[in-house]
């Protein structure tokens, strides 16, 4: 059985497709979707049965089949703070939580150790592509770089550009030096994966606060160089950070949009995170340019999103791209699945701020946003996000019976939507029996990480 979302035939909306007994037959590689069958009679699999040379794997009782999960938003360097620093303000939060723990990774062995909890981490939640924030630290975005690939993850690694408004500690030595190490990181990710069919180097200014204009501007050439590169950055997440980069930029009026365009950093490839506080001007600059939107709406309510979370209703009205990102490090949860239920929750506080205009969020719709829609503010639409044919295969199987965690009970007269609706909404990552990516098996059952701990 397969459960994933595709473009209603009447007008492209997103829709959950439910087949009951369907086939998935990959190409020779084991990489890509060669051929699904949506409905199959019981003597096609007695036909295949009759194939020995063939790999066939048939799902238990009470087990399904989804996509991969897409984090389009995450920091990689606060894997070892989830949970930290709840309720305070952004800037805040950067300066007495964030850079202290991000500046460790100057360590390369810290970094080795704590990137492959991460990446393990990440995986047995089902999160088959990520776009990940490293630290500032060159040598330790390589070493997430490498992890990525040895594990199998579809991931974007970003040295993240940070030249000013933090401690000597914790920054870019000088503007140069932040071009430099980026170049070098694109081309070190080039050397490994020559055909990015994995892990690709994304440019990632923090934040306009953390970059003088000659950093925004040195990034905007280095895309234009390289328009094979995606791009990410914080925006517009909350009135203290909206305030203080109209301090720094007073020439663009508080617009966050003008800003980042004017240095060429927003377009198609663009993934902006949060997008809490959008003017009409801003939403319509960002649909016109093609931007996505990646959705956080654990951090949003949490720490540092200003206790707002994005309009995401009103982007989907109007076509703009949007997917779910965890922002793990400011949301709590490294779970894609508590970032769905949150995005439901708080997509209900927003119908009743709009008087019931915006609707809430259903299951179906962020499920779309945590597969096909993520896919898509990645730029990655038309190579994962659902099981269309020609895709790759990029997949969970959700076990849900004999469930060992917390779980709603899947009762005998369960229909396979129901069962679903009870995962999504109760179940955790250990009903994610298998994961694949790229049809490669990647589900580590990991270690929790042995660390020596003196309170
Ligand atoms: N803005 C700049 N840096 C960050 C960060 O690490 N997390 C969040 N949520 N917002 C940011
Ligand atoms: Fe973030």
């Amino acid at each position: 059985s397969l459960i994933h979302c595709i473009p209603n035939p009447q007008d492209g909306s997103p829709t959950l497709e439910i087949l009951q007994q369907a086939v998935i037959v990959l190409n020779p590689e084991g990489t890509h979707i060669d051929i699904l069958i949506k409905q199959y009679a019981p003597v096609t699999l007695e036909g295949l049965w009759e194939h020995p040379e063939l790999d066939l794997t048939i799902l238990g009782p009470g087990e399904f089949m989804i996509p991969g999960f897409v984090d389009t938003h995450n920091h990689a360097a606060q894997w070892a703070m989830r949970g930290l620093g709840q309720n305070l303000h952004i800037l805040d939060w950067l300066e007495q939580i964030t850079f202290p723990q991000e500046a460790k990774f100057s360590d390369p062995v810290y970094a080795e150790r704590v990137y492959s909890l991460c990446v393990d981490g990440f995986l047995r939640q089902g999160i088959t592509t990520a776009s990940y924030y490293g630290s500032v630290h060159g040598e330790a975005t390589k070493i997430l770089a490498n992890l990525c690939l040895a594990k199998g993850q579809r991931v974007f690694v970003g040295k993240c550009n940070m030249t000013r408004n933090s401690p000597d500690s914790y920054r870019d030595a000088s503007v140069e030096e932040s071009l430099r190490v980026t170049r070098e990181c694109i081309d070190h990710i080039r050397s490994i994966d020559p055909k990015g069919e994995l892990v690709k180097h994304i440019l990632t200014p923090r934040f306009a606060i953390s970059c003088t204009a000659e950093t925004l501007d040195g990034l905007g050439k280095i895309a234009k160089e390289n328009p094979d590169l995606p791009i990410q950055t914080h925006f517009n997440e909350a009135e203290q950070e909206i305030h203080a980069t109209k301090e720094l930029f007073p020439e663009f009026g508080g617009s966050e949009a003008d800003l980042y365009e004017h240095f060429g950093l927003l377009g198609p490839r663009t993934i902006l995170a949060h997008c809490c506080h959008m003017t009409e001007y801003e939403m319509k600059r960002i649909k016109e340019l093609e931007c996505g939107v990646a959705h956080c709406p654990v951090s949003n309510m949490t720490v540092g999103g200003g206790f707002m979370a994005a309009p995401v209703r009103e982007f989907m009205r109007r076509g703009i791209k949007v997917g779910l990102g965890t922002d793990s490090g400011g949301g709590f949860s490294s779970s894609i699945l508590d970032a769905m239920r949150q995005a439901m929750i708080a997509s209900h506080a927003r119908e009743k701020l709009s008087e019931g205009k915006d609707k809430g969020l259903s299951i179906a719709e962020v499920f779309y946003l945590a597969t096909l829609g993520g896919a898509e503010v990645c730029g990655l639409g038309e190579k994962i996000g659902n099981f269309e044919m020609g895709k790759e295969f990029d997949a969970l199987v959700i076990g849900t019976v004999n469930n060992p965690g917390i779980m709603t009970p899947v009762q005998d007269d369960d229909d396979l939507r129901t069962a679903f609706d009870k995962w999504v909404m109760t179940g955790d990552d250990r009903n994610i029996k298998k994961v694949f990516v790229r049809g490669r098996l990647v589900k580590s059952e990991g270690t929790l990480g042995a660390a020596r701990v003196e309170f």
